[in-house]
């Protein structure tokens, strides 16, 4: 069926439509042949409970690779009669370029489930791969080789007092070989520049605004061009003008670089940048609700 359709895009016919547009026409058509059986399939998945993750459209399915998967994630603190369970049975995908917001009460283990995704805490049960590489039981190394291709943005800036800006972002440069000072300053000025931070690359961070902070710390973040962004409340200490306007840069640059973002906030007003908006509630996935397909 779809090979009879395909071949009417006989070379003569999409002689002047480029390779991109040819592609995207036959996805289109694809999707329109499949989607009788991909109606149905949606509806025996949304019969499922609401822990499975969001079932991606078909494009998304055809075109994009999962950079997070996470299956039945549990996570507790402390020992003995003092363990207290944090995390329960999570399982989601984070596609390629996907923004995807975090909400929750307080306590509910957004920060857990973001430092495990980061590799910043040892998976103690469940399967959870970032870019392909399985964290359970992963060792220090494969940890930190996973490390190098996520940005991590904080509430608070995470600054060095006594770096300038320019050479706060080139630190983040420091990981990779085979790039000169001079490359790491130039690549560093330019990322500045496109957070509207040009006219402040000498400056400390004790003289900026908690905005102008949070700028650099998202030209930290992206300057080495990772595949994944975590960004937990970034704008949480910041008015809602700056607020919205860190995050726009933060959409802006991770979309120009193909990457995806998880961004845990509380702030309702930013909601509308995501692709898909989770929800936990008591360590549990209870919501995993798309805004855009
Ligand atoms: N290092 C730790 N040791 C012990 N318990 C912890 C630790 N970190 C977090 N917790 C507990 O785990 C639970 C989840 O914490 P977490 O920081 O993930 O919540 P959160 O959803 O990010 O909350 P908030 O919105 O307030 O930042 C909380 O009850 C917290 O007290
Ligand atoms: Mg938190």
């Amino acid at each position: 069926m779809v090979t009879e359709r395909s071949t009417e895009l006989t070379p003569k016919s999409c002689r002047s439509l480029d390779f991109g547009l040819e592609i995207s026409l036959r996805v289109h058509i694809l999707e329109i042949h499949l989607s009788p059986f991909f109606i149905i399939f949606s509806h025996w998945y949304d019969s499922f409970p609401p822990t499975l993750p969001t079932l991606p459209t078909l494009p998304t399915l055809l075109l994009m690779k999962p950079v997070v998967t996470v299956r039945n994630l549990n996570h507790a603190f402390g020992k003995g009669e003092l363990r207290k369970p944090v995390l329960s049975d999570v399982s989601l995908d984070i596609y390629q370029g996907e923004i995807v917001i975090l909400t929750g009460p307080s306590g509910s283990g957004k920060t857990t489930l973001l430092t495990l995704i980061g590799a910043l805490r040892s998976i103690q049960s469940g399967s959870l791969k970032v870019l392909g590489q399985e964290l359970y039981g992963a060792r220090k190394k494969q940890l930190v080789e996973v490390r190098r291709h996520i940005g991590f943005i904080f509430q608070a800036h995470n600054l060095l007092g006594s770096l300038t800006a320019q050479q706060n972002v080139g630190m983040s440069l420091r990981l990779q070989q085979n790039i000169s000072v001079a490359e790491r300053s130039a690549k560093s000025a330019s990322i500045l520049a496109a957070v509207g931070m040009s006219d402040r690359l000498d400056y400390y961070p004790e003289n900026l605004s908690g905005g102008q902070k949070q700028r650099i710390a998202i030209a930290r973040a992206l300057v080495s061009e990772p595949q994944l962004l975590l960004a937990d409340e970034p704008t949480a200490a910041l008015d809602s003008k700056s607020g919205r306007d860190v995050v726009e840069i933060m959409q802006q640059l991770a979309q120009e670089q193909g990457c995806a973002i998880l961004l845990v906030t509380h702030d309702n007003r930013i909601l509308d940048i995501a692709d898909r908006i989770l929800h936990m509630e008591d360590g549990c996935l209870a919501r995993d609700t798309a805004l855009r397909s």
